[in-house]
């Protein structure tokens, strides 16, 4: 039996928390891959109305064993926040693993982000300004503290010593700022540690014995293609990969091992944060998507910038992920346009682009050239057959799979678990 990696296709927030919460009902084993709590996960379920930023949209689920996969840097004050405002709402959080080689987002992480943010000037990312990118930084060069680590308080007080000589010379020395103390510190991590403790363990072995029961395992992406440090609009980017090739090496899954990989696009664009967004409308038209759709951050509560669906984009993120297939999501907020506008293709001067620019200077040029399709009018939050969507809503999926590249295996018209539509089946 199979497993699948959903995947954000675009610019984040495309709705994965949704979409694994919907497929988790038949999996045994929901990973989180990639990210930390910069990811805000929204499920609206039977259960309640939930937002989620580290804990893995299987949690819903008694029998689903949730994993944070070692591809995650883990927060763990948020962590416990999350755990426990589940815990007030009667979710059980007894099979959240966490992975010991998962790497720990510090006090220094955070400060981090955001005296280099604030450096950056008028060229800020527009980071969540959780740490993210510093705590990454630190996994590659080699001085970061893992998981495992709070299972051993003297490794732990050590590798803080370690580390904090280096970090207080740069926040003296660099910005200006006070020295930590490694103490603090220490008594703060060593307190997470007495907490956490039960759920940390080495996750390979448990979801390998999984797959080898023949079991459904979920892997559940964060951020989206479009923010990759590599294939996104670097440097505008996140600091880890959202793509289906990361979902191997985040989860310790081998490469061959998955079966299914879904992209989930929203059918229109939205990106939080600075960078470059070639189909964003400054008008009426974006602030009318956004107020409809309610496009407001999930973990930073900011507004998101809006607009029309972005086919370039979209088939960059197809190819460079694989998608088997792809999930369109909030296609009900077009209920009410008469008539929608696609991108299809980039325009520079008078030359036409149909691939996706790596330079940010290029992209900033880009003018989208659009097709424009009859709207539908109609209330489709009820609809749960594909025959019964509107001939102009099927039209409108049928265009966007093409300018992916692969076929349509679910459209979602509304938040809920129940709200959504098979297109085509998954296996
Ligand atoms: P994620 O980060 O990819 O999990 O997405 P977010 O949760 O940050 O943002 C997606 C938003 O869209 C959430 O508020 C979801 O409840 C909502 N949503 C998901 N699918 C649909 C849909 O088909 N229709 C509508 N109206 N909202 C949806
Ligand atoms: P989910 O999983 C949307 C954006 C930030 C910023 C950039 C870098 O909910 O889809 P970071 O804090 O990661 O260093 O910020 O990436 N960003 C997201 N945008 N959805 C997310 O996650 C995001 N996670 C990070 O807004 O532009
Ligand atoms: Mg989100």
């Amino acid at each position: 039996m199979p497993v699948i990696a959903v995947i954000g296709a675009q610019w984040g927030d495309e709705g994965k928390g949704k979409v694994v919460d919907m497929l988790a009902e038949k999996s045994s084993v929901v990973v989180r891959f990639a990210g930390g709590d910069n990811a805000g996960h929204t499920v609206i379920n039977p259960r309640g109305h939930f937002k989620l930023h580290l804990i893995p949209s299987g949690i819903f689920y008694p029998e689903v064993t949730c994993v944070i996969g070692n591809g995650v840097v883990v927060n763990p004050a948020s962590l416990i926040n999350e755990i426990n405002q589940l815990a007030a709402n009667g979710i059980d959080t007894s099979r959240l693993v966490i992975s010991d080689r998962a790497h720990l987002i510090m006090p220094y992480h955070r400060l981090l982000d955001e005296l280099e943010e604030k450096a950056r000037g008028k060229k800020a990312i527009g980071t969540t300004l959780r740490g993210i990118g510093p705590a990454f930084t630190d996994k590659v060069a080699r001085m970061g503290i893992r998981a495992a680590d709070l299972l051993d308080k003297r490794t732990l007080r050590q590798r803080l010593k370690t580390v904090l000589e280096n970090k207080n010379i740069i926040l003296e020395r660099v910005y200006g700022v006070e020295p930590l103390s490694v103490e603090d510190m220490y008594q703060e991590y060593a307190g997470y540690a007495d907490i956490l403790r039960p759920n940390i363990k080495d996750s390979v072995e448990l979801v390998g014995a999984a797959l080898d029961r023949g079991e459904v395992v979920l892997l559940e992406g964060a951020q989206g293609a479009m923010l990759d440090i590599d294939f996104g609009t670097y440097p505008f980017a996140t600091s880890s990969s959202p793509l289906s090739g990361n979902a191997s090496l985040g989860s310790g899954i081998a490469p061959n091992r998955i079966d299914r990989i879904l992209g989930v696009y929203k059918a229109y664009c939205t990106r939080v944060g600075s960078g470059p967004l070639p189909t964003e409308l400054h008008d009426e038209m974006g602030h009318r998507i956004r107020e409809q759709a309610q496009e407001y951050g999930t973990t930073t509560g900011r507004a998101r910038r809006c607009g029309w669906f972005d086919g370039v984009a979209a088939r960059h993120s197809a190819r460079i992920n694989g998608f088997t297939g792809a999930v369109i999501t909030r296609l009900d907020v077009f209920d009410g346009f008469p008539s929608l506008k696609v991108c299809v293709a980039y325009r520079i001067g008078e030359r036409e682009i149909a691939s996706f620019p790596s330079s940010i200077s290029e992209l900033q040029k880009c003018e989208p050239v659009y097709e424009e399709m009859p709207g539908w009018l109609a209330d489709t939050t009820c609809v749960r057959r594909w025959e019964d969507l509107p001939a102009e809503a099927r039209n409108y999926i049928d265009k966007l799979s093409g300018l992916m590249g692969c076929c349509v295996n679910y459209a979602c018209i509304g938040p809920e678990r129940a709200q959504t539509i098979e297109v085509n089946p998954l296996f």
